[in-house]
């Protein structure tokens, strides 16, 4: 079993103004896999905020990180520069694949900017925040995912 956290980055959902279908989805995708969600959390939006609490989880036990939420083009939408700032090798395949495939369902699949990346044992994916988004892009990695977490350890 791989060790999962999932994130939610959205002022809205934090200041409990706004119900979060994403994260709770990840989990429901993720039920009766190989992936064991440890940790869900919503958190805002701010920059700082975000690299801080993916380090800090990077520096634990867990192997993988999906986030959702904060990768387009908005002044608030922080996840991608968090994500930089934080891993050590960049894994560009997986948001490479998550928006050719998105791309065959919508073209705004070109407007997010999700990253991903590993930092120490840990692999950090950034998702689109809609829930549609979500399971869309999920899909598409998830094939692959367990292969890549394995060569990690
Ligand atoms: N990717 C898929 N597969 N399906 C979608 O509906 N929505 C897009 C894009 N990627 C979408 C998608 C839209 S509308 C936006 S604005 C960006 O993801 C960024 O979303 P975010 O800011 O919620 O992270």
């Amino acid at each position: 079993m791989f060790k999962t956290a999932i994130i939610t980055a959205s002022d809205k959902g934090f200041a409990g103004l706004r119900e979060d279908l994403s994260g709770p989805l990840i989990k429901q995708l993720l039920a009766d896999t190989v992936y064991d969600i440890v940790s869900y959390e919503i958190l805002s939006d701010d920059k700082d905020y975000l690299t801080k609490r993916l380090k800090e989880l990077c520096d634990t036990d867990i192997s993988l990180i999906l986030t959702t939420g904060g990768t387009g083009f908005s002044p608030r939408d922080n996840m991608p520069e968090a994500t930089k700032a934080v891993i050590e090798k960049e894994t560009p395949g997986i948001p490479e694949a998550m928006r050719a495939y998105s791309m065959k369902i919508t073209p705004a699949g070109m407007l997010s900017r999700a990253a991903a990346g590993i930092r120490k044992q840990t692999l950090i994916v950034n998702l689109p925040g809609s829930p549609k988004a979500v399971k869309e892009c999920l899909g598409c990695i998830l094939p692959s995912l367990e292969h890549g977490l394995k060569i990690m350890c």
